[in-house]
């Protein structure tokens, strides 16, 4: 979890900053406990000029070695604190022409803000901003820090107020929700997410930070295993969130998506000449839709081009898995392993 917060004020001797820094000091405390990275940035500091890319923001074309530092930027946090001033009952034109910058890198990811000004303690502002920000599918929150200069600060710093600190960790933490409610929208739109075989479900890589999910689905999953084979012996049925965090590092993992939920799994890796793919698992109320046999043909498609032989196991009894394997070409091996294993192997055709 990764929250830019960024100062937009970019004039000498601004407030900005000292607004920043006291933002920073005051949630980095909470940020820790909430698992979230915060990520200064100050506008000034970007040196953005008016936009003056040649092709659209949504194309994602970028010419200019600033607009691509922005959109790495922009595109790696999950979430946004904004620290902005009212100028002329708006945003300053600094936080406009930084906004429109950019197009996919800031969708599906909320938005806090952190005004301060003069009568409206720039209430103003954040109206105008939020106006904008849903445009580009920034989701912007309810909770805001507004702060009346004259109040608030003494010579060019935040006083200390208590209720102020308060609001400030009350918008962190409805910014770290969102972002964890959001992430399921952003993700079939990312790099390396594709079309999955169900309405609306989507396949993408899984990391060490899937672990969770994939215990739990492993759980579910390898119950019926554990019955058609009469053992609790099972490692998928066994292994902790930490094993499987590890195991997740090591082989090529996909799974299937829908709404922020796990559907489904398969593992792969190559073993000298093999390619071993393992961990089919579709949750019991999908099964039946075609979702493993197109999670195995998927983790086929992705076979090593040194591999000669497609290699999976089972259990011996697992007299469903077996078929569906063997209806895709697997044959059995003719030792059945000894601890009620059933191996079973397809040569690869190029
Ligand atoms: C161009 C400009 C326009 C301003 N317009 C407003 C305004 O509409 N409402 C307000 O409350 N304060 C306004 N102010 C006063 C600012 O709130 C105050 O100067 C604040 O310190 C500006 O933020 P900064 O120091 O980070 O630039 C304006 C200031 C500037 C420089």
């Amino acid at each position: 979890m990764s929250v830019l917060v960024l100062v937009c004020s970019t004039r000498p001797g601004a407030l900005g900053p000292a607004v920043g820094d006291w933002l920073m000091k005051t949630i980095t405390p909470r940020a820790a406990e909430l698992g979230a990275e915060l990520l200064p940035v100050a506008l000034r500091d970007l040196d953005l000029p008016f936009l003056d890319e040649e092709e659209q923001p949504s194309s994602g074309i970028y010419q200019h070695e600033h607009t691509r530092r922005w959109s790495a930027l922009v595109d790696s946090a999950d979430g946004f604190l904004v620290v902005t001033p009212e100028y002329n009952y708006g945003m300053p034109a600094t936080l406009k022409n930084a906004l429109d910058y950019l197009c996919r890198e800031w969708a599906w990811k909320p938005i806090g803000f952190v005004s301060y000004g003069n009568t409206s303690a720039g209430t103003r502002s954040v109206q105008h901003a939020k106006q904008v920000v849903t445009t580009l599918r920034l989701v912007p929150l309810g909770s805001t820090v507004a702060m009346r200069i004259a109040d608030a600060t003494e010579n060019g710093r935040v006083r200390p107020n208590a209720a102020l600190d308060g609001a400030a960790v009350g918008v962190l933490d409805e910014l770290v929700r969102a972002a964890h409610a959001l992430r399921p929208m952003r993700e079939p739109t990312r790099g390396g997410a594709l079309s999955g075989p169900l309405p609306g479900s989507y396949l993408r890589p899984l990391t060490p930070d899937d672990a969770p999910e994939v215990t739990v689905l492993q759980r579910c999953c390898w119950v019926d295993e554990a019955m058609a084979n009469d053992t609790l012996a099972v490692p998928a049925l066994h292994e902790s969130s930490e094993q499987v965090h590890e195991w997740l590092a090591t082989w090529h993992t996909l799974g299937l998506w829908r709404d922020g939920r796990l559907l489904g799994m398969v593992r792969a890796r190559r073993v000298d000449t093999d390619w071993h793919v393992g961990r089919l698992g579709v949750v019991p109320d999908l099964r039946g839709h075609g979702v493993g046999r197109w999670l195995l043909r998927t983790a086929e498609a992705a076979v090593d081009p040194e591999c000669r032989r497609i290699v999976l196991f089972t259990g011996a009894n697992s007299r469903q898995n077996i078929k569906l394997y063997q209806s895709e070409g697997y044959q059995l091996a003719p030792l059945a392993d000894v601890d009620g294993t059933a191996c079973l192997t397809k040569e690869v055709t190029l």
